[in-house]
């Protein structure tokens, strides 16, 4: 390109700027002047780049594209996004859980599936896993599992023995462990996994009937998982494979989709269903609730800026339209306050201003003022009002009921109720001879690695209690006998 044909470099104000290489100083040989506000704007912009990062789920990569009805659910929800034939605009991030933004995408470790529905009832948040199951049931204890699975305080290392630790003190972790030590605790990219809603949430339908619900994006890729091996050779080759497998199987226009499928549960079941059905460390067994096809997401735009539409991008499970709500999966209730608060601490208040998180529909909300907002407000700015501002439209409540003392306790247990019946189930009717083969050696793997006497014990018992063979070829694995 000829020089003088190229756009002119301007300051952030758009004023030209006399020089792209060399700062304003007294003579060649002086001192820089102050007044050169180029520089200053160049270097200042640069000291303030960075964002803090996610606290969990801080490595992730991203990417735009569609989510279109394919069957007809609406006796189940109103929500105008899962109506026949909709088609709705979407960006979706995955990510790892517990490594830094620049830590390797494959370490072994849950993967985020976090999905943005632009509906045009508003924005519709779906913040899953790869995992249909969590290590935890009660949102207490989550602060504390995050800490064990990052970094000491002392050394600032990942340490294996505080894993373990919290793990076989909380023996509700052991189905999601068990599935974590298993072939899909490594995809071979975050197109060959599944996602999950891993909650209970609850669909309602025109004729306000309520439906317990969870989801199921089933990849149309495949299944495919990395072994520990390709795992670690990869986290040293390419840190980024994941991200760049992503980007550029949608540049080259081979698009990535999955089909949307949901486990119903009628309301009144929920009561005496053999497990819990909303203990987030549970599966709904298919056999007693079949997967029932809704749609297809497709994810065919890649980001332009990262960092304006990925890494800014904000996600809230407290983000649900009309005819879709929450379940009284406590998890789930304490994600509802969790992620906004977040945001508003990692972006500030008007983080939902920012173009990727802005709804698509009229926004007619009181919110005013703040850091950074940079749409304009109207009167009236207070509700109720006599002025014509918004009302809001109170049948768009959707209800369950509860009561009670105030406690600090459990789930009362269903009848299948058990920390470790899934687990085992998983283990010895899902897995074959070599997907066991490989949860064993991958145990003893994280195991070896700095776990100390007593944890070890402790260790082994757990893995006895997810099935008893297991159990004693992990132990014996590990001692070396
Ligand atoms: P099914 O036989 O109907 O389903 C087994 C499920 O396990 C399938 O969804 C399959 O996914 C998935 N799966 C296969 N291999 C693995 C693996 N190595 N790690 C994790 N999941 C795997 O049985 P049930 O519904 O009765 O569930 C039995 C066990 O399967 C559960 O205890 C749970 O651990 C696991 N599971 C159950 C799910 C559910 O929602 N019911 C979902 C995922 C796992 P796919 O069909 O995609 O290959
Ligand atoms: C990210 C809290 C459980 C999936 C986050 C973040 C917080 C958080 C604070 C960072 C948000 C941000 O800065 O953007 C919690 C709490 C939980 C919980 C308090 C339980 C009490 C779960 C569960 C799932 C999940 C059960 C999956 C089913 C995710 C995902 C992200 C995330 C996918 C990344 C979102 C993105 O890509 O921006 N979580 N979390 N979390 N969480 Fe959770």
């Amino acid at each position: 390109m000829n020089k003088d044909d190229r756009k002119r470099t301007t300051t952030d104000a758009g004023i030209a700027v006399a020089s792209d290489e060399y700062s304003l100083t007294v003579g060649p040989e002086g001192p820089i002047v102050l007044h050169d506000h180029y520089l200053i704007e160049q270097m200042a912009n640069f000291n303030r780049e960075r964002i803090p990062e996610r606290q969990p789920h801080a490595k992730g990569s991203g990417a735009f594209g569609h989510f279109e009805v394919t069957q007809d659910v609406s006796a189940y929800t109103r929500a105008a996004v899962f109506q026949p034939g909709t088609k709705t605009d979407t960006l979706i991030r995955f990510s790892t859980v517990a490594g830094e933004r620049g830590s390797p995408d494959t370490w072994r470790d849950p993967r985020g599936f976090a999905l943005k529905f632009y509906t045009s009832e508003g924005n519709y948040d779906m913040v899953g896993n790869n995992t249909p199951v969590f290590f935890l049931r009660d949102p207490m204890k989550f602060q504390h599992f995050i800490r064990s699975q990052k970094r000491r305080a002392d050394n600032g290392l990942r340490d294996h023995d505080m894993q373990w630790d919290f793990w076989t003190l909380s023996p509700e972790s052991a189905h999601q462990v068990t599935w974590l030590m298993g072939d899909r605790g490594i995809p071979k990219t975050y197109r060959h996994m599944n996602g999950y809603s891993s909650h209970t949430y609850m669909w309602v339908n025109k004729d306000g009937e309520r439906f317990w619900v969870k989801y199921h994006f089933k990849t149309d890729q495949g299944i495919e998982c990395l072994t520990q091996e390709e795992a670690d050779k990869l986290a040293g080759e390419d840190a980024d494979a994941h991200r760049r497998d992503l980007f550029d199987a949608i540049a080259r226009g081979d698009y990535p989709s999955w089909t949307l499928k949901v486990q119903i549960m009628p309301f009144e079941e929920a009561e005496h269903y053999r497990f819990h059905p909303f203990d987030l460390t549970k599966v709904w067994p298919h056999e007693d609730y079949p997967l029932q096809e809704v749609g297809r997401l497709t994810l065919d735009r890649n980001p332009t800026d990262f960092h304006t539409e990925i890494e800014q991008a904000a996600f809230e499970p407290n983000n649900t339209v009309p005819g879709i709500g929450f379940s009284p999966d406590k998890m789930l209730l304490a994600r509802v306050f969790a992620y906004a608060d977040a945001h508003r601490a990692r972006m500030g208040v008007n983080y939902k201003q920012i173009p990727v998180n802005a709804p698509r529909c009229p926004v007619h909300s009181y919110s005013k003022d703040g850091a950074l907002r940079v749409q304009n407000v109207s009167d009236p700015v207070y509700a109720p009002n006599s002025k014509g501002g918004p009302a809001a439209d109170h049948t768009y409540t959707e209800k369950w009921s509860g009561s009670g003392e105030f406690v600090h306790a459990p789930y009362t247990p269903h009848k299948d109720d058990d920390d470790f019946v899934q687990a085992g189930i998983l283990v010895r009717e899902v897995m074959d001879d070599a997907a066991r083969d490989r949860l064993v050696s991958n145990a003893v793997g994280h195991l070896k690695a700095g776990v100390s006497d007593e944890i070890l014990e402790r260790a082994f018992d757990y893995w006895r209690k997810v099935d008893k063979d297991v159990g004693e070829r992990i132990e014996k694995g590990v001692r070396g006998s």
